[in-house]
C-alpha cells in the first residue's frame, strides 16, 4: 500500500513504519495521522504481524511536532479537534494490541515525543533529542504528553519537561526512564530489529497477552488487576504454547512455538 507521508514495509512477522516527510522534519500534519491510522489498521487486520517498529525518515528527526502551520489555523473552536485528531491515532496505536517499538532517530519533540510514547518500548540513536516545547509556542501538548510523560518519568521530571519546553538528549531520557537504551546512529535498526526477532520467536500469545495485562495497569486498581492477570495466565495455560513451552523445558530442548 503506498502512502503519501509514511512508508509501509512488511518483514515476514512484523512490520516498519517510517515517518516520511524529511523536508519538514516528519513534522505530523492531517495527512499523516491519516496515513498512519490506516496503517494502523493494516497492522490490526494482518495475522502474520506480530509486532511494529515506528521510525523517522532520514538522520536527523524521528518527528519535530506537530505540524505547526497546521496548528496555527487553530482556534477556540477548532483546536479541540485539532487535538483530539492526533491523540486518537496515538490511543489507537498504543491498542492495537501487538507491540510497537519506536527507533527514535533524532528530534522527537512535540507530538513526535508523544508519539514515541505511545509506543509501548523506546530505543534511541545517540543523536536524539526528546523535548515537549509547546510553552514555547503559547500552547500545552495536546497528543498526550500531560497524561503519558508523568507516567512514564514522574511528575516532577513531567513537569520539568512540559513547564520549561527544554530539550534533552537521548542520555538523559534514558536516565529517566523516557527511553529503554541508547544505540549508535548505524545500530539503532539492527538492534531494534535484533529486540523484535527475538522477542517474536518467545510464544507470541503470551507476548501479546503480557503487553494486554501490563497496559491494563494504567487503568484497573491493584486488586482488580492482579484479578486480570490471574484470568489471562489461566487461559493461557489451556494453549498449545504453554504445553510446548513447558514440555521443552522438562525435555531440555528448545520450544517450538506455533501460535496457538
Ligand atoms: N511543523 C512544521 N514544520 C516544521 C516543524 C514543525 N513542527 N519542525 C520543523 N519544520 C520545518 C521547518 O519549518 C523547516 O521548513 P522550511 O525548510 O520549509 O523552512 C524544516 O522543517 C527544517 O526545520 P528547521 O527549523 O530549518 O531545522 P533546524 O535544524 O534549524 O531546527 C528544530 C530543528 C527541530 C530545532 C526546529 O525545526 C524546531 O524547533 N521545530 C519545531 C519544534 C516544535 O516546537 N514542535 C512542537 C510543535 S507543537
Amino acid at each position: 500500500m503506498n502512502f503519501s507521508t509514511i512508508l509501509y514495509e512488511k518483514k515476514n512477522n512484523y512490520c516498519i513504519i517510517t515517518l516520511n516527510r524529511p523536508d519538514k522534519l516528519n513534522a505530523l500534519n492531517f495527512q499523516l495521522f491519516n496515513d498512519l491510522n490506516e496503517a494502523i489498521k493494516l497492522v490490526e487486520l494482518d495475522r502474520e504481524i506480530n509486532a511494529v517498529i515506528l521510525t523517522g525518515t532520514g538522520d536527523k528527526a524521528f518527528a519535530a511536532g506537530a505540524d505547526i502551520k497546521e496548528l496555527h489555523e487553530s482556534d477556540d473552536l477548532t483546536g479541540v479537534h485539532f487535538s483530539q485528531h492526533g491523540s486518537k491515532v496515538m490511543y489507537r496505536l498504543e491498542n492495537i494490541g501487538k507491540p510497537v517499538i519506536a527507533a527514535v532517530n533524532g528530534f522527537a519533540l512535540g507530538g513526535g515525543c508523544e508519539l514515541a510514547m505511545a509506543c509501548h518500548i523506546r530505543f534511541a540513536s545517540e543523536n536524539a533529542k526528546f523535548g515537549q516545547p509547546e510553552v514555547n509556542l503559547g500552547i500545552i501538548p495536546g497528543y498526550g504528553a500531560t497524561q503519558r510523560l508523568p507516567r512514564l518519568v514522574g511528575r516532577a521530571k513531567a513537569l520539568d519537561l512540559i513547564l520549561s519546553g527544554a530539550m534533552i538528549d537521548a542520555f538523559e531520557a534514558e536516565k529517566i526512564g523516557l527511553v529503554n537504551k541508547v544505540f549508535p546512529r548505524a545500530e539503532l535498526l539492527p538492534k531494534t530489529i535484533e529486540f523484535v526477532e527475538n522477542m517474536l520467536s518467545k510464544g507470541i500469545l503470551a507476548v501479546r497477552t503480557a503487553l494486554n495485562c501490563v497496559l491494563a495497569a494504567d487503568y484497573l486498581p491493584l486488586a482488580e488487576g492482579l484479578e486480570y492477570e490471574s484470568r489471562w495466565f489461566g487461559k493461557l495455560c489451556g494453549t498449545k504454547d504453554f504445553k510446548e513451552g513447558t514440555l521443552a523445558f522438562l525435555e531440555k530442548r528448545k520450544p517450538n512455538f506455533t501460535g496457538e
